[in-house]
Parts: structure tokens; sequence; C-alpha cells
């Protein structure tokens, strides 16, 4: 074994909402060791401008560099839609996965009828990245973006099976149900929260959960350039957030599905 199989993945987001792809990828890949950054101090990142959000990328995957990563994987949809080439400009040859490309990919294997509905950010549906990474490999496929701003704020307050959210997300959804889609794609980190009441209201449609997709494109990239750690003996979790928040470690423990241990605040930029 190398040393460099044993360094962590890093994965990043605007703030908590990462953690869904965090958790998925401690399903997937359990012998991983795990670097998180969440910019809690500077969340949410969808309302914000290209340029701010391509800088405070660069800080956190400068800062994610000085951990040693391995890999990096852009947990936050919004970070995806506009700055990833900026990441892969920062990462050099070290593989970078992100929830668009996977979400995408996923989409197109899903879509029996080629009509495809994203839900995501105000930022990630404004960039058209989901409609430009499926045409790219399915021009014939119809992509009907959703923003649903309110969603995240429900999400974080907890309120995953309230009449509120869930009357919001049927106005959010009657456009792109409307369009006959059969796939959705929950292009958010805080949406995967909200599958049980989606599910509910929309039984027909087939939900990709972009960090399910994420996790497995990410074994797929390790075992194919054999960075893959094959050490079983329990892997390290560290997370680093630029603020702790009131509530942040019930909130966080409900994105991650488990205690939220080996927290630390650090300043950026
Ligand atoms: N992490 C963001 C995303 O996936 C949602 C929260 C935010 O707006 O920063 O798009």
């Amino acid at each position: 074994m190398t040393a460099i199989q044993q360094r962590p993945i890093g994965v990043f987001d605007s703030g908590v909402g990462g953690l869904t792809v965090v958790r998925a990828l401690m399903e997937r890949l359990p012998n991983e060791n795990i670097v998180y950054f969440g910019d809690t101090a500077r969340v949410p990142y969808g309302v914000k401008s290209r340029h701010t959000i391509e800088l405070y990328t660069e800080q956190i995957v400068t800062y994610l560099l000085e951990h040693d990563v391995k890999a990096l994987v852009v947990a936050c949809n919004t970070i995806a839609a506009v700055a990833r080439e900026k990441v892969r400009q920062l990462a050099g040859d070290m593989p970078v996965l992100d929830v668009i490309a996977a979400g995408a990919q996923a989409a197109l294997q899903s879509t029996q009828n080629n009509h495809i509905g994203v839900i995501a950010t105000s930022t990630t549906v404004n960039s058209n990245a989901y409609a430009r990474a499926i045409h790219s490999q399915n021009p014939n496929t119809r992509v009907f973006s959703q923003a649903c701003p309110l969603l995240v704020p429900l999400v974080e307050e907890g309120w995953l099976d309230h009449e509120v959210t869930r009357l919001t997300a049927r106005e959010y959804l009657k456009p792109i149900l409307a369009e006959n889609v059969d796939t959705l794609v929950l292009g958010c980190t805080h949406y995967p929260l909200l599958k049980p009441l989606i599910k509910q209201e929309a039984p027909e449609l087939k939900l990709v959960d972009s960090a399910i997709t994420t996790a497995e494109a990410t074994a797929e990239a390790l075992y194919r350039s054999q960075l893959a750690n094959p050490n079983h003996n329990g892997a390290d979790y560290r997370f680093y957030v630029s603020d702790i928040p009131l509530r942040f470690q019930t909130i966080g423990e409900r994105f991650l599905g488990r205690s939220l241990e080996q927290l630390e605040m650090v300043s950026l930029g």
C-alpha cells in the first residue's frame, strides 16, 4: 500500500448541506479518510454571483490542498455549477468529482422519455449547468429546471415533513410536472432530505439523489486511478467549518445521519 492511498478525500460545500454527500461517501467507501470543509460563515452561495463563488472556492480548495488530499469532491451544486473549472485548475492531476456531472449522468440513465426535471438553487438554475451537462451527452433530451430558494431554509429548520414544506414543494413542482418529466434531479445538497416528501407529492417520478451518485462516481474514480484505500482499520473523519452557528451540531447530525465529531472552526481569506 502506498502512502497516497491513505491520504484523505477532500469534500467541500457552502455549508452544512454537503454532509449528505459525506454520508453517502461513508456508506459507499467506508475505508476512506475524509476531510470536510463547510463555509458556514458565508452560506448561502445559491444566491451569490459567480465572481464571489469563485473567490470563496479558491480559498477552500487551497485550504484542502494543505491537508494533502488525494481527490476532491465538490459536494455543493452551486459551486459545481459556476466554479468547477476553477477547482480543476487548482487541483492539477488530482481526480475532481462533482455533484452535477454525477447527477447528469444518473438522470440520463434513468429517463425513458428524455424529459428531465431539475430542482436547484437560483444560481445553479441560472447557470444552466445541469442542462449543459445533460445535453453534452444527449442533445435530444429536454431539461426543465426550477429554482426552489425556499427549500434550503425549510430543510435547515428541520421541517422535512411539515405542511409548509409540502405546499412549497408542490408549488415549485407544478411547472415541472406539467412538462411530463419522468426523472427529477435533486440538484441541491439539501434536497435529498426531502426525498420522502417529494415521493409522496410525485410518486411517479424517479428521483436522482446527487449525493449517492457522486459517492458512486468517486468510488469508480478512486478504483480506476488505484487511489482507493485498502486499509480496514477504521476511517478518520475531520470536519472544518468557518463558523459554528447556533444549532449547528443538531442540523449537521441530521444531514450526516450520525454524530458529528472532530469538528473545528477555521477562518479563510
Ligand atoms: N450547497 C448549496 C447547493 O447545493 C445549497 C446551499 C447554498 O445555497 O449555499 O447548491
